[in-house]
């Protein structure tokens, strides 16, 4: 198994763009995960069988009942994800949400079984205090969520940007974090890097031992390059 690559096709594809997707790469190809929108799961999930998890980008706070607009745990569990991302800069940021609302979404995951990939990660305001912003942000775990945990460090400077963090930044920021996690739950944690991430730098950025893997926006929406990130995580090893 190479290192791991989620897609996170964020606001992206139809039904028919996705199973089209899904027809023109791979799907032998290694170690990947797709998380989509929540209408897409379900056909994603037939496309891709047993091969690789599926995932939500996001689920409710609230396991049912009177939250109009919203989607459960449940409901995506049955559609067929596996996994979910929680706490994601474009959700924190556009859709203000808390530590307190994340810290309810990791208890409904827990409790449905799903994997979370929990996303962290500063402004550029932020970045001189990294360590308190990323800190702060992993606060909210407990020793339960670090069962099925995975954490992905996504500089907001650097999602969607072309911005790249160097080397140096991923260092520090990853040793922040599983330093963090060791210290204080004792647990190895797998972090991912998440930013711009695309064929062209995939190589240097997956090349760092303390890189588990990526989570790839913009550059996973396309299968050729999605499949070249998931040969390139394969040959790292
Ligand atoms: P990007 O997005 O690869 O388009 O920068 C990454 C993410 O937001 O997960």
């Amino acid at each position: 198994m190479g290192k791991l690559v989620v897609a996170n096709w964020k606001m992206n594809k139809t039904i028919g763009e996705a199973e089209e997707f899904c027809s023109h790469f791979d799907k032998r190809a290694g170690n990947y995960m797709i998380c989509c929108s929540a209408t897409l799961i379900k056909p994603v999930f037939d496309c891709l069988k047993d091969r690789s998890k599926v995932g939500a980008q996001n689920i409710c706070a609230y396991e049912e009942g009177a939250y109009t607009g919203e989607i459960s745990a449940k409901m995506v569990k049955d559609a067929g994800a596996d996994v979910t991302i929680l706490g994601h800069s474009e959700r924190r940021h556009i859709f203000n949400e808390t530590n307190d609302d994340l810290r309810k979404k990791l208890d409904i995951a827990n409790k449905y079984g799903l994997q979370v990939i929990f996303c962290v990660g500063e402004t550029l305001e932020e970045h001189d205090n990294i360590e308190s912003v990323l800190v702060n942000q992993l606060e909210i775990l407990t020793k339960e969520d670090l069962g099925n945990l995975i954490i992905a460090y996504e500089p907001v400077w650097a999602i969607g940007t072309g911005k790249v963090a160097t080397e140096e930044d991923i260092l520090v920021a990853h040793k922040i974090v599983k330093d963090y996690v060791k210290r204080n739950y004792g647990n190895d944690v797998k972090v991912l890097y998440g930013g711009s991430v695309k064929p062209e730098n995939a190589a240097e950025i997956l090349k760092l031992n303390c890189v588990d893997g990526v989570l790839v926006g913009g550059a996973s929406l396309d299968p050729v390059k999605f499949e070249s990130l998931i040969k390139t995580a394969n040959e790292v090893l």
